[in-house]
């Protein structure tokens, strides 16, 4: 008799484990958060490589189907090619690549360098390109100087109306890891 409690036990604490490991591993592959970003020049892929690592985010760079030159992100040019297009609310410069799996997720960050005080239009035809129906999107930039992504989010809000956008942060391109992860804590 005792040896079968013996026995008992071990089955008993043997499944326990098996049911413990197997639910902390689906809490880690059932990440549902994405990490989604268009950078022209560097900055915003670092802040967005790093917030993905921090949170063991899946990441995902907006590609644009013309990469933009440095005559072309050239501001002080009104005939410059970011200049046009961000005179023209209605523009959305091709992307080359979608989210094949974005029924995945129930959170995607979505970072941008500022342009002309909002996001850049092609974050425009990414966002237009995509089903964000119930899903939350939280914005993040970095900047010269522009302090908040509040312009961003009000012209965002009616391209996802099924989606709640949250007035994310702008960031020094210099931010910590540790940082990012306290502030996407808020979402995950
Ligand atoms: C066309 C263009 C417009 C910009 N407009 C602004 C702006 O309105 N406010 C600001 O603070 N920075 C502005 N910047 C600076 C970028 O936001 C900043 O350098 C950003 O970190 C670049 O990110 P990236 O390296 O990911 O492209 C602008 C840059 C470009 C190329």
């Amino acid at each position: 008799m005792k040896k079968f409690l013996c026995v008992l036990a071990v089955i008993v604490i043997a499944i326990i484990g098996i049911v413990t490991v197997s639910r902390v591993h689906s809490v880690r592959a059932n990440n549902r958060a994405l990490v989604a970003y268009f950078s022209a020049t560097g900055n915003t892929a670092a802040v967005a490589d790093r917030l993905a690592n921090a949170i063991g985010a899946n990441v995902f760079a907006i590609v644009p189907a013309d990469i933009y030159t440095a005559e072309d992100l050239d501001w002080k040019n009104d005939k410059s090619r970011s200049s046009m297009e961000m005179a023209d609310r209605s523009s959305r410069p091709a992307i080359t690549n979608t989210i094949d799996n974005i029924e995945q997720y129930d959170v995607i960050f979505v970072g941008f360098p500022i342009w002309w005080g909002r996001e850049p239009s092609v974050v425009d035809t990414f966002l237009e390109s995509h089903d964000f129906n119930g899903k939350t999107i939280v914005l993040f930039a970095t900047s010269g100087s522009t302090p908040t992504t509040a312009d961003a989010a009000e012209n965002i809000r009616p391209i996802v109306p099924n989606a709640t956008v949250v007035d994310g942060a702008r960031f020094p391109v210099d931010v910590t890891a540790d940082e990012l992860k306290t502030w996407a804590g808020e979402w995950l």
